[in-house]
């Protein structure tokens, strides 16, 4: 097993983290599948946006920030055989988990409605992508004090940098204190200056839409009242990011962009003193291309091509699948040629791609021990089954068991 697998022994939060596009739902989903069977645990996968099929594979039926459990007997099939722990699924509900949010703060019941009633909000709330990587950490940290689940696994949300998930509370509580907010403020806190601002809320209002700036002056105001209560609990949700138990998940590509990207993570992890507990290269080559001895294999094929056809047309059994083709033998021969020497060609080709992402990773400014390699399976990840295999792939790093 590999060090991943002692991380989903040890951890109670894992927080997978990663550029957009790179597998991050499906690598977290996945070590939620592994943590079950090979740690035994009670586990949740918080997702958040699965492809249609991955949720339906998951029993996910819409959003619902509760954990629903797989089917025992579906993991039993997909990864053949008894699965000792057991697998839950979440999927962020942005929208209800504000909701609830202002629920906890709201000083009273009319402030609460008025929010509730607020344009402003209910765009922000549903529709601000930004909050998102808030309300993720937030979901965490309510179900983590629950004491519900031996491990939690959170995929984060598509950001624009994975970084903006760390900064995520401190920004919230910026966002609240900022100026821009004193000033949208000010006019509906203040009789006279009320007065001084109407024209241009006037001409304002003529441009946006009646209403709009009076909407934010509103939103703003509103959301004052719960500034305290906001920023207290942002900080109390930064504070399990840096738990003993809590660790981090980087995955890339084994692409320029999105390796940078979980460089640039994984230095970030470091100065904010966070644990990186393993980066794993998704959708990469598998290992085998870079096996010297299948490298020798292909040059050998390729040296000997003609003779090698010649020795598979000899024998009897070869042929049987070409039976019944009327090609002559001496054009069947130069098939055989043909094939034998594109698939070594293309083997060789892999390999040279193969050993360039190799070299790309052995780069990484991080022990050997902390890469995992998933390669790129050549079919979607939608269902359990694939999942058991990219859960294959995380246990043993990138070699199948079979291999
Ligand atoms: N190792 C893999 N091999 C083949 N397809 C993969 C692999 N990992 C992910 N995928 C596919 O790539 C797509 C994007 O993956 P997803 O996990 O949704 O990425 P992200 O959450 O980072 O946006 C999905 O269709 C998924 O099935
Ligand atoms: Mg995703």
């Amino acid at each position: 097993m590999t060090g991943l697998g002692e991380l989903l022994e040890e951890s109670k939060i894992i927080i997978v983290a990663g550029a957009g596009g790179v597998g991050k739902t499906t690598i977290a989903a996945a070590l939620g599948l592994a943590a079950a069977d090979l740690a035994g645990k009670k586990v949740l996968v918080i997702t958040v946006d699965p492809a249609r099929r991955l949720a339906d594979a998951l029993g996910l039926s819409g959003l619902s920030s509760k954990g629903s459990r797989v089917s025992p007997s579906d993991l039993e099939k997909a990864v053949g055989h008894k699965v000792e722990g057991g697998l839950y699924v979440a999927m962020l509900d942005a929208k209800s988990s504000w909701d609830e949010l202002v629920n906890r703060h709201a000083p009273d019941v009319a402030t609460r409605q008025k929010i509730f009633a607020n344009p402003i909000y209910k765009n922000i709330s549903s529709r601000f992508v930004q909050s998102h990587d808030y309300i993720a950490m937030e979901t965490l940290y309510e179900i983590y004090r629950s004491n519900q689940y031996d491990l939690i696994v959170v995929d984060t949300p598509p950001s624009r940098h994975a970084i903006d998930f760390l900064d995520a509370p401190s920004k919230m509580a910026d966002f609240f204190s900022s100026r821009l907010l004193k000033w949208l403020t000010i006019p509906a806190r203040n009789r006279l200056l009320m007065g001084m601002f109407k024209p241009f809320y006037q001409v304002a209002d003529k441009i946006l839409g009646a209403q709009f700036l009076s909407d934010v002056a509103e939103f703003f105001l509103l959301f004052e009242s719960m500034y305290a209560g906001f920023v207290e609990r942002a900080k109390s949700v930064a504070g399990i990011l840096g738990n003993a138990a809590t660790s981090f998940v980087v995955v890339a590509s084994p692409e320029p962009v999105p390796m940078t990207e979980a460089e640039y993570f994984a230095s970030a992890l470091e100065t904010r003193h966070l644990h990186l507990g393993q980066m794993v290269i998704n959708r990469a080559l598998p290992q085998y291309f870079r096996d010297p001895a299948a490298i020798l294999l292909a040059n050998k094929i390729q040296d000997r091509y003609e003779t090698l056809a010649k020795e598979f047309l000899q024998k009897g059994s070869s042929l049987a699948f070409v039976k019944g083709n009327k090609s002559s033998p001496a054009r069947l021969e130069a098939l055989a040629e043909r094939v034998l020497l594109e698939v070594a060609d293309s083997f060789l080709n892999f390999s040279g791609v193969a050993m360039e992402e190799g070299e790309e990773i052995s780069k990484l400014p991080v022990d050997d021990e902390l890469v995992t390699m998933v390669p790129h399976l050549n079919f979607d990840v939608s269902d359990l089954n694939s999942l058991g295999k990219v859960a294959g792939y995380i246990a043993w790093n990138g070699e199948a068991p079979t291999m």
